[in-house]
């Protein structure tokens, strides 16, 4: 297991945090591990309401804090239950925009109990930044954070 999965582990088997505080630490690892990563953040399903609502992130703030579902490229991983990596947001008609130096963003659905409940969504001001090492890794913590609801 890689060094950043290792330390990942660590925080999600706290006995002493909160899933909220939890979820922030993670944020500010995988901010401060890799540096195309410039704004990550959660989004969690708002109850029954087709929206997301924005969970703990590190990076500038955004207007974004609802999204209903089918809109933007959060909402439409929310709909498909799918990674969706986006190697040039310009390409996207259904975007939406949180920042002017974003030029890249990968979203990861995350599960519970067969459910997608929410996700994990990097941003990126590097083009087409994301290998697939990263997206392996989200996905693997993504499972790893559906585990601790
Ligand atoms: N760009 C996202 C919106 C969320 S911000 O990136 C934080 C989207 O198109 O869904």
């Amino acid at each position: 297991m890689s060094e950043i999965k290792k330390r990942l582990s660590t925080i999600l088997e706290s006995p002493t945090y909160h899933t909220e505080e939890k979820l922030q630490k993670i944020c500010h690892l995988l901010d401060q591990e890799i540096p195309y990563f410039n704004w990550t953040g959660f989004y969690f399903k708002n109850g029954d309401k087709d929206e997301l609502l924005l969970g703990p992130y590190v990076g500038a703030a955004t207007d974004h804090t609802v999204i209903p579902f089918g809109k933007g490229i959060c909402g439409q991983v929310a709909l498909s239950g799918e990674t969706f990596v986006v190697p040039d947001v310009h390409e996207q008609d259904n975007y939406l925009s949180c920042s002017i130096d974003t030029k890249a963003e990968i979203v990861v659905p995350i599960f519970k109990n067969g459910e997608n409940i929410g996700q994990i969504d990097i941003d990126s001001h590097t083009l087409d930044p994301f290998t697939d090492e990263d997206r392996e890794m989200l996905e693997w913590l993504c499972v790893e954070v559906g585990k601790i609801f």
